[in-house]
């Protein structure tokens, strides 16, 4: 079975300076990475070309074994993304729900009872605008859509960076009380925030990976 991620010698450029200096991985089914490294590594960059947002200037990337820029919606498809800003959406919460529901078929009423497990009230805030929300209502909301989506593999931007600790032991929570074989790669500067959900650590610096181990669970 091919990988369910395969990154070979992925290179890209911003404005002369590389920001992916020849990355090369493989993921498979079933793992749950913790990536870390300073700011500016190319994490997020990284995990936005395995989704399709950008072209690389050399290499190649295989999600399930299919192109994220050509064949991107199947690809999306099967990925929760959390990115580490959250998109200035001006749909309603309600609308936004329904919009999921028809785009993923993922039922509103599960994304609801998740958001409610994060404590976000959805309802109370039914015909507010997305971008209205305060930083961590985003959050809890991007969070409840990717987890009733029950996707395949979950990439998670910096996930915790705008909750409180209340809110980040809720978040950890519902991922351990997911009950099926999921992956996921988690992009964070908290590695002790992740014991016990993750089995690989990659560490990134200048665009390159410099340090890729497996963790004992
Ligand atoms: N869309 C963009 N246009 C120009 N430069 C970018 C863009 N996205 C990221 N960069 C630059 O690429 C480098 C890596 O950024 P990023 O992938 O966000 O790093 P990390 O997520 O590890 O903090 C940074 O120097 C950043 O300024
Ligand atoms: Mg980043």
């Amino acid at each position: 079975m091919s990988p369910l991620i395969e990154i070979r010698n992925a290179r890209k450029k911003f404005m002369g300076t590389p920001v992916l200096d020849g990355i090369t991985l493989s993921i498979e089914a079933g793992e749950r990475i913790a990536m870390l490294g300073p700011n500016g590594a190319g994490k997020t960059t990284l995990v936005r070309s395995m989704l399709g947002f950008y072209h690389l200037d050399e290499g190649e990337i295989r999600v399930m074994g299919k192109d994220p820029i050509r064949d991107r919606v199947e690809v999306l498809r099967h990925i929760g993304f959390i990115p580490q800003l959250p998109p200035p959406v001006k749909l309603s919460l309600d609308e936004l729900l329904m919009y999921i529901e028809r785009s993923t078929g993922t039922p509103k009423g599960a994304v609801i009872a998740q958001a409610e497990r994060m404590a976000l009230d959805v309802k109370q805030h039914a015909s507010k605008p997305f971008f209205k929300l305060s930083g961590g209502m985003k959050q809890k909301l991007l969070i409840a859509i990717a987890l009733a989506r029950r996707s395949r593999l979950f990439v998670f931007d910096e996930p915790t960076a705008s909750l409180d600790p209340k809110a980040r032991e809720l978040f950890y929570r519902l991922l351990s009380d997911l009950d099926y074989d999921y992956s996921a790669i988690y992009i964070t500067h908290r590695l002790e925030e992740l014991e016990g959900l993750i089995n690989r650590k990659i560490y990134m610096e200048l665009g390159k990976v410099v340090e890729d181990e497996p963790i004992a669970t």
